[in-house]
């Protein structure tokens, strides 16, 4: 089973992540979803909370994802589009998420959120929208986990995969190199089995992925061809 270590978040497996997102699941049946994540090739669960406020969206809150953490054992890769989201640091750790996501736009204070975040007990990723140039990560990449690029415009699923997205990989990639990081490269956003291939080219770690996997008739199928040999 890949894995994140503790401390020192290397990637131990030649294979791509994939976290699916929750957001494109069947609500009327979270249940049944649940267990097709933990019977799947799935490594992480992500969760898109969204307040109406960051994003014109509004999705879901704490109530249902302790009801998702209950059923599900895939780790939680949880991800913020809210505005201050430290004032969850707390509440997230407690839920028992993996991963806490905060987007870049929305911290005033990106370096001590990134702290809380560790010192609750989690790891933690940092967000660039799409029109966010990766080099404004400069005097924090040595300190996250993950670098999660959005490559649709956030706030909704199954939306276009914005092209830039593939040479914005390969920029984060050099960057990540030339600072010895070893951060994971996620992406999010219009990932299909036509995107994937090109976006592992390019670098990337983790896949994020909905409506093509919750979409499909297998989506045991879909989760499983996302999971590409890395180069
Ligand atoms: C969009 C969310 C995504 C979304 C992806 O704001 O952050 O996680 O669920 O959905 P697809 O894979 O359908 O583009
Ligand atoms: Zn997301």
């Amino acid at each position: 089973m890949p894995q994140l270590i503790a401390t020192n978040p290397e990637i131990v497996t030649m294979k791509t992540l994939v976290s699916p997102s929750l957001l494109a699941a069947d609500f009327t049946d979270l249940r049944g979803q649940m267990e097709m994540i933990n019977r799947s090739e799935a490594d992480w669960l992500h969760c898109d909370v969204m307040d109406g406020s960051f994003v014109p969206n509004i999705s879901f809150g704490f109530p249902v994802l302790q009801a998702v953490k209950r059923i599900c054992v895939k780790p939680l890769d949880v991800h913020y589009m809210i505005v201050n989201p430290e004032r969850y640091i707390e509440q997230t750790a407690q839920l028992g998420a993996m991963m806490m996501s905060v987007h870049y736009e929305a911290c005033t204070h990106l370096d001590r959120t990134i702290h809380e975040i560790h010192m609750a007990g989690m790891k933690a990723g940092v967000v660039l929208n799409p029109s966010t140039p990766v080099h404004l990560l400069q005097e924090v990449i040595e300190d996250v986990d993950m670098v999660l690029l959005m490559s649709v415009n956030p706030g909704f699923g199954g939306q276009h995969f914005i092209e830039n997205t593939i040479s914005k990989v390969q920029r984060l990639r050099a960057m990540l190199a030339n600072c010895g990081s070893s951060a994971l490269i996620e992406v999010d956003g219009g990932v299909n089995g036509e995107t994937a291939p090109r976006l592992v080219r390019a670098g990337v770690d983790v896949l994020v992925s909905g409506s093509y996997v919750f979409g499909d008739k297998d989506p045991l199928a879909r989760i499983r061809e996302l999971k590409y040999e890395k180069v």
